[in-house]
């Protein structure tokens, strides 16, 4: 386990100590008073490995005066977006095989050192659960940092509130990275329910519950599959106004909604071998939402929120659905099913339909590794962003870009305009695809409206940003955990 400590601005006497320095090269505090004790060493170190200080860039010191190592960690220039968590990042990457680090961070505010602190934790994150064989030196020894701060205390307080949201963080990555044979929808469920700790109410319905309430579009994608689906409530009621009743009850919460297939082979419709293996994280929609309500819980927001996760396998098999099907929805559309590979539309409809009903909630946000499509328009960079609500849009997008989950906005158009006719079927009131290929993430987007009502709505397609091929700032190269951080700092705006 990785301990982060929040010292006074003391420069220790020998170890391993991080420098940040912005361009410009000025030293200052802790970072001057360690140029001094080397007789002028860090300067003159820092000048012969032509380092500049711009961000990203590095120059370490091999054991100078009584220090073990001296990493000079480029700051850039002051005020740039996520600066101190990029840094923070940047230590564990540099140093994740030393046991202890101090980092110097007298030059930045307790906010920031805290951010730092977070970058580090998360940069840090490992799945080594499966891993038997690893040979010592191929682990991480990073266990105890000190992040030497001029205002210790009030790092520490706010590196509290960001610990819950790094837990929200951990278990999404965790979730997404489990195999499809550990985490099937109940294993999901019962992760979920671990959430109960926290204060978080959870309820679990299975086949015979989802049978009685008619989840006909969820059932038909689970139905070639040996695991029972699941679908999960979770509630977080932190709205001071329950604080004197004793049947708490969600007035008007935010609901978030996920897409949980914890494995997507396509169905009948099945998918090419190539890259299928990748279908394991097609539930990340529903491990940011469970993530973000650990967050939420963990550091008591002040507001309701609801998370519903739809949790199901698609698989082909001799009970599984055919193309052509025609089911009945939670909501009593009728949906012909073309094809099988457009499921987690299929999940989604009944969940959102069942949140929209049973809550009556102010707004809705669904998550979803939705289509491939998405990937082709917008990469690994941006999520789609798709919302019936210019202000839900808006705000989604700002907290996005404040915590570094980017949304671009895509087009939805209203009902039997344009992109939504395509979805009309000859034999049923809705079909789960498209004309054609073309404009496939936002077919699936107008297919998912149908289903929402008159309520706000946004729903972000995740699929190029829940799983990335190589190391950023603040995650190595697998699940990125995206979404819990994001809906963490969107929840924040509607809090009293
Ligand atoms: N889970 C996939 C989307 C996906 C693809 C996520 C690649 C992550 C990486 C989704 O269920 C799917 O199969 N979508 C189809 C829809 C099509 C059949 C209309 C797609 O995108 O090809
Ligand atoms: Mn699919
Ligand atoms: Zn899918």
């Amino acid at each position: 386990m990785l301990e982060i400590t929040f010292a006074k601005p003391v420069l220790p006497e020998g170890g391993v100590l991080v420098v940040p320095v912005g361009e410009g090269l000025e030293l200052s505090g802790l970072a001057m008073a360690l140029d001094e004790a080397l007789g002028g060493g860090l300067k003159r170190a820092l000048e012969a490995a032509g380092f500049k200080g711009k961000a990203g860039s590095s120059a370490t010191l091999l054991a100078p005066g009584s220090y073990k190592r001296v990493l000079a960690l480029g700051a850039g220039k002051p005020g740039e977006a996520r600066g101190a968590e990029t840094l923070g990042g940047a230590v564990s990457a540099a140093l994740g095989k030393e046991e202890a680090v101090s980092v110097l961070a007298d030059g930045v505010n307790a906010e920031e050192a805290a951010a730092l602190a977070l970058g580090l934790r998360l940069r840090a994150y490992r799945f080594d659960k499966y891993r038997t064989t690893l040979k010592d030196d191929e682990k991480p020894k990073l266990a105890k940092v000190a992040v030497l701060t001029s205002a210790p205390k009030e790092a520490a307080a706010a590196y509290e509130r960001l610990s819950a949201v790094a837990k929200g963080v951990e278990l999404t990555r965790d979730l997404v990275t489990e195999p499809a044979n550990v985490l099937f929808p109940a294993e999901f469920a019962e992760r979920c329910e671990k959430l109960k700790k926290l204060g978080v109410k959870v309820e679990v319905m299975g086949q015979t519950e989802l049978d009685e309430l008619g989840f006909g579009t969820l059932l038909a994608v689970s139905q070639g599959s040996a695991h029972e689906p699941k679908m999960v409530v979770m509630q977080w009621l932190g709205d001071p106004a329950h604080e004197d009743k004793k049947a708490k009850k969600p007035v008007a919460p935010i609901a978030l909604i996920g897409k949980g297939v914890c494995f997507d082979s396509g169905g009948i419709s099945i998918k090419p071998a190539a890259g299928m293996e990748d279908m394991k994280w097609d539930m990340a929609g529903a491990g940011a939402v469970t993530g973000a309500m650990a967050a939420l819980a963990g550091r008591k927001a002040r507001v309701d929120v609801v998370g519903l996760i739809g949790l199901v396998e698609n698989m082909p098999s001799g009970t599984a659905t055919r193309p052509g099907d025609v089911v009945k929805s939670y909501s009593g559309q009728t949906v012909e099913i073309l094809n099988t590979d457009a499921e987690g539309r299929l999940v989604l409809a009944d969940v959102l339909h069942y949140a929209n009903t049973r809550f009556a909630p102010r707004l809705m946000v669904d998550l979803a590794t939705l289509t491939g499509a998405i990937i082709v328009g917008l990469g690994h960079e941006y999520a789609g962003l798709f919302a019936n609500d210019d202000e839900l849009a808006a705000k989604l997008a700002l907290a996005g870009e404040a915590v570094g989950e980017k949304l671009w906005r895509m087009p939805l158009v209203k009902k039997g305009q344009s992109y939504d006719k395509e979805l009309n079927s000859p034999i049923a009131d809705v079909k789960n695809i498209g004309g054609g290929r073309a404009g496939g993430s936002i077919t699936a987007a107008q297919f998912l409206q149908r289903f929402v009502g008159e309520t706000k709505w946004a729903h972000l397609d995740i699929a190029g940003v829940a799983w990335a091929g190589k190391d950023s700032a603040t995650a190595p190269k697998g699940a990125t955990g995206f979404g819990v951080r994001l809906l963490d700092e969107f929840v924040k705006g509607f809090e009293g």
